[in-house]
C-alpha cells in the first residue's frame, strides 16, 4: 500500500474501519450498564450511566429529537431561534444540537440550577435569561411563562419539554439499548421524573418491544407529581413544585409506582456511590438508587433492576458533594450514610452466605 492510498483503500486492506465521529451528537447513546451490587439470591442492581452522553446527561437524547422533529414540521426554520426554560441538562443538550445545526438558543433559567450547568451553557454560547424564583425554590412556573412570552412575541421556537411528545420519543434508543445489552428482559426500571420524558419514554418503547418491566418513578419529597404535599427540595431536574401544572409527558399509565425521596437520602446515596465506586452521579440518580437499594432485597430471586442515572456528579461539586453546602441546609447526615453503607454490606454478606450454602450442598 502506497503513501497516497485513500483511507477507504487502507480500511479495505486492513479490514478495520476507523471509528471517528464528526459531530458531538454522533456520541449520543450506547451508554454503559454498570453493576452496582447484587444479592445472594442472584438479583442485581444495574446503573444505566447516561452521564456518558455528550453534555453529561440523558437529556441530550430528547433535545436532538425535539429539534429534528421541529425541523421536519417547519416549526424551526434555518438560522432560527430556540427558547426553552431549563434547570440545565435540557439546556446543555439543546445547546449542543443548536450549535451543530446553526440555531440561536436562549435558556430561561434561575439561580436554583447547578452553577456548573449554567457555566456549561455559557461556555457553549447560550444566552441565559434569569428569572426570579419564589421562596428559594425552582421557578418552574415563572420560567415557562417567560419562555412562552418570548416565543409569542418573537416567533422563536419553544420546544416545551413538558408537553412535547418528541421529548418522550427521544428515549426510544435508550430502551432498545437496554434490551440489546441484557441477556433477556429487565424486571424493574427505576428513574427520576421531572417532565416524565426519560422514564415514560423509555417504558413506552420497552413495552412496545415486549418488555414486562415494572416501572418505578421517583421524585423529590416536596414535589407534587405523585400527589404528595408541596414543599421545598434541593434536587434539581426532577420533580415539580407546588403550583405547577404537571405536563402531559408524565404518563401515569406508564409508571407502575411513584415514590418520593428526601434530599438527605438522595444526596447520601450519590455520595456513598461516589466513595464506593469512583463514579460521580447526580442527586436525582442518588434518589433512584436509594429506592432501588432498598427494594432489591424484596424482589424475586434473579431479578434485574436498572436505575436510570440522568446525569454526572461533576455538575454538583459545589452542592451535594460540598460538605459546607450540605451542612448549611442540614442535609449532611452521618446516620443516613451509615444506613446506606449497611445495605451494601448486607448484600455482600448475602452473596457470601449463598456461596457458602452452595458449597455445603455440593460437598
Ligand atoms: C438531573 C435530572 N434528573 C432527572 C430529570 C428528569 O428527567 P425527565 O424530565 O425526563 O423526567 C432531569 C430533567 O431535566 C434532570 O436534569
Amino acid at each position: 500500500m502506497t503513501q497516497t492510498s485513500t483511507r477507504a483503500e487502507r480500511a479495505i486492506s486492513t479490514g478495520r474501519a476507523e471509528r471517528v465521529v464528526t459531530a458531538g451528537s454522533d456520541l449520543i447513546g450506547r451508554t454503559p450498564l454498570y453493576e452496582l451490587t447484587r444479592t445472594g439470591s442472584g438479583s442485581r442492581l444495574l446503573l444505566k450511566l447516561e452521564q456518558f452522553n455528550p453534555t453529561g446527561s440523558c437529556k441530550v437524547r430528547m433535545a436532538r429529537e425535539m429539534i429534528l422533529a421541529a425541523e421536519r414540521s417547519g416549526a424551526l426554520k434555518p438560522g432560527g431561534h430556540i427558547v426553552e426554560p431549563t434547570s440545565g441538562n435540557t439546556g446543555c443538550g439543546i445547546a449542543l444540537v443548536a450549535i451543530e445545526r446553526g440555531y440561536r438558543f436562549t435558556a430561561v433559567v434561575d439561580q436554583h440550577a447547578s452553577r456548573d450547568k449554567l457555566r456549561a451553557m455559557q461556555a457553549m454560547g447560550v444566552h441565559l435569561l434569569y428569572v426570579e424564583g419564589t421562596g428559594g425554590g425552582p421557578s418552574t412556573v415563572e420560567r415557562r411563562k417567560v419562555a412562552q412570552r418570548i416565543a409569542n412575541d418573537t416567533g422563536a421556537f419553544w420546544p416545551d419539554q413538558h408537553y412535547n411528545p418528541n421529548n418522550n420519543a427521544g428515549y426510544a434508543g435508550l430502551a432498545s439499548e437496554l434490551l440489546d445489552d441484557l441477556d433477556g428482559d429487565l424486571d424493574y426500571l427505576v428513574g427520576a421524573v421531572g417532565t416524565g420524558g426519560t422514564l415514560c419514554g423509555t417504558v413506552k418503547e420497552l413495552r412496545r418491544l415486549g418488555s414486562q418491566a415494572v416501572s418505578i418513578g421517583v421524585e423529590p419529597k416536596g414535589s407534587i407529581i405523585f400527589g404528595g404535599p408541596a414543599g421545598s427540595y434541593w434536587q434539581t431536574g426532577a420533580g415539580a413544585p407546588g403550583g405547577f401544572t404537571v405536563g402531559t409527558n408524565v404518563d401515569h399509565t406508564l409508571i407502575d409506582e411513584g415514590l418520593t425521596v428526601a434530599d438527605i437520602d438522595a444526596f447520601t446515596a450519590a455520595r456513598v456511590v461516589a466513595k464506593r465506586t469512583g463514579l460521580l452521579i447526580g442527586g436525582t440518580a442518588g434518589a433512584a438508587i436509594h429506592v432501588a437499594l432498598k427494594r432489591l432485597a424484596l424482589v424475586e430471586p434473579n431479578s434485574t433492576m436498572v436505575v436510570l442515572v440522568c446525569d454526572a456528579g461533576e455538575k454538583y461539586l459545589d452542592t451535594l458533594y460540598n460538605d459546607d453546602w450540605l451542612r448549611e441546609r442540614h442535609l449532611l447526615n452521618e446516620a443516613a450514610h451509615q444506613r446506606l453503607n449497611r445495605l451494601f454490606t448486607a448484600y455482600q454478606e448475602s452473596i457470601r452466605l449463598a456461596a457458602a450454602s452452595n458449597a455445603r450442598r455440593r460437598a
